[in-house]
Order: C-alpha cells, then structure tokens, then sequence
C-alpha cells in the first residue's frame, strides 16, 4: 500500500529574541534537524511513540490538541477523510526553543495533504500549522512555522517576514548546546517586560542598539562577513544578558565555544535555559565540540536549511 513522508527543520533564533517582542527586527534561521512524518492508509490515527503523541480519531483519543486542529482544519477545508496512519519522528529538541511542535505541525500537514492526493502549498501549509501554533502559545510570532515552511534565514518585524538573501558557505556551521534547563517562554519574556517599564531609559537604548545590531548583521549575513557576525552574537549576547536572561550555566557554555574558537556564540532564544549557539567555522567544530562535550552535554552541529518542509 501507498506510503507518503515529509519532513520539516526546525530552527533557531540567530539574533534579536525579547528586543522584537517590542518591535525591533529578529532574525531566524531553519536549520538541519528534522521532524519527519509517514503516512500510510489506516483509521484515523497519528502518533508518536517518540514524543508520547497519540491521536486516535476511533476511540477519541486525543493528547495532542494542536495536531488535532491540523486533522479538523484539513478535514473542513480539503475533506480530508479518517483513512490515515501517521507516524512521527523528530530530531529536533524538544522545549527548548527549537520549533519541534511547529515543525511536528508543519511536516504532519504537508504529509497528510500529500497522502489525501492535494499538492501540499506551502501557503496552505504555512496556514494549518499557524492554526496548531495558535493552540501551543498564547500569541505565535509566527517565526517557528514560518521557518519550518519555507527555510532559509529570515528577518521578522511586527509580524513580518522577509527572506535574507544569502549563500551561506558550507565551511560554517551552527553549533547548538542545550543547556537541558528547562524554562517557560512566558514567564522570562513578563520578567524583561517589568524590568524594561522599570528602567525604561536605559532599555530603550539597548533595544535601539539591539535594532542597529540586526540591521547591520543581515549586512554581513547577505555579504559573507561571517567574522563579523560572530562578532555581532557576541554583542547580542551581552544585551541579552543585561536584561535578564542569562545565566551561570549559559555564560559557561558561551565561554567554552568562544575559548575553543567559534565567532561568535550567545543564547539563542527565551533564555534563563534552553539552548546556546555557535557561529563555528568547519576548521574549529572539533575543538568547540570537545569543550561542550566536556560540561558534560550533547552538542549539535547544523547548517541552514534552504528549503523548508519536503517530500522525504
Ligand atoms: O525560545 P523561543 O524560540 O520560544 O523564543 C522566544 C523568543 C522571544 O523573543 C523571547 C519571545 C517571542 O515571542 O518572540
């Protein structure tokens, strides 16, 4: 019988989280880890032994609300009948800021509407999984399934998304460390929103710094000055710590990838936990994958995912 898999990257944030919470620009990046989703026929079933995901459309069954908009959604809009068995599988970590439950979203989507025989369009999909974004969080920026959709680097500014243009060299990499801390997006961005009203002067002169510093780094990005954006994560780094997100255990990875020679390295993300990147050239990963091996955690190295969400 007929099978059909997709697969959809999940990604990072290279610079500008909290300070576009008040409007300053971001940017993103998808990167190459996976969620990778078959379809197959079967009765109404999608599930993830992986990440304790259980679908079953049968017995009502449902632990998974977001993926359960997906089916809703797919149902109204392109009659999508109750003849699938979905399975899931993900490289992406979980909780940590990397995009898995959009990517999750986002590859479950293009499968299923592949297997329904629709030519899955990457606005159609870009629209479910939104919907299963709006399940997840309280108020998507959109980033996350937006970068699992269509790939590549993108700047984002009060919901607005545009691609960088780049040809990323293969020679360097991103090298992501989890800090395995565990934290809630929401409760970090309301601690820098209070310290921002409680100092507001002084923030609103390091979110204007933080602005100029994507601005110019999607300069250096679009020329190939990968030395200097390296230089940038640093000073992003340093911004993100004066308002509050970082911690003893993410300056000690910072300092590991900086001492083993990456370009630039900084949180990536809400902070306080979740993940450190890199900015590593090929020459140097060895190095910065030892350090971090030698704090005793698991690192990633990835490069930029062009192409978004894709038969697999
Ligand atoms: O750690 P993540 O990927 O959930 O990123 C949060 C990014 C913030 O800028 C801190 C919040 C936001 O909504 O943009």
């Amino acid at each position: 019988s007929r099978m059909v898999c997709s697969l959809a990257p999940g990604k990072v944030i290279l610079l500008g989280e909290h300070f576009v919470v008040k409007g300053m620009p971001a940017i993103g990046a998808a990167v190459t880890l996976y969620a990778r989703v078959c379809v197959s026929r079967g009765q109404g079933r999608v599930e993830s032994r992986q990440l304790g995901l259980l679908l079953d459309l049968s017995s009502n069954t449902v632990n998974d609300k977001g993926l359960y908009r997906v089916v809703e959604e797919l149902a109204g809009r392109f009659g999508l009948k109750r003849d699938f068995h979905a399975t899931i599988d993900s490289e992406i970590p979980i909780s940590s800021g990397m995009g898995s439950s959009a990517a999750v979203a986002v590859s479950t989507t293009h499968a299923l509407l592949s297997f329904a025989g629709v030519e899955p369009d990457k606005k159609v999909v870009w629209e479910v999984s939104f919907e299963a974004e709006k399940v997840y969080h309280v108020r998507p920026s959109g980033v996350d399934n937006t970068l699992s959709t269509y790939g590549g680097v993108m700047v984002y500014e009060r919901g607005v998304f545009n691609r960088v243009k780049t040809r990323w060299p293969d020679d360097v990499l991103i090298v992501i460390a989890d800090s395995g801390v565990k934290r809630s997006t929401g409760s970090v961005v309301a601690d820098v929103l209070n310290r921002y009203d409680k100092y507001s002067k002084v923030m609103s002169r390091i979110y204007d710094a933080a602005s100029e510093l994507v601005r110019d780094a999607i300069k250096s990005i679009e020329t190939g000055d990968f030395a200097r954006l390296g230089e940038l994560m640093n000073i992003n780094h340093g911004l993100l710590s004066s308002i509050g997100v970082s911690s003893r255990v993410l300056e000690s990875i910072v300092w590991a990838m900086r001492d083993a020679g990456a370009l630039g390295a900084k949180i990536s993300g809400a902070g306080r936990g979740g993940i450190v990147i890199g900015l590593v050239e090929t020459s140097k990963v060895p190095s910065v994958i030892e350090k971090i091996k030698s704090l005793g955690l698991a690192p990633l190295v990835v490069q930029i995912d062009d192409e978004g969400v894709r038969r697999a």
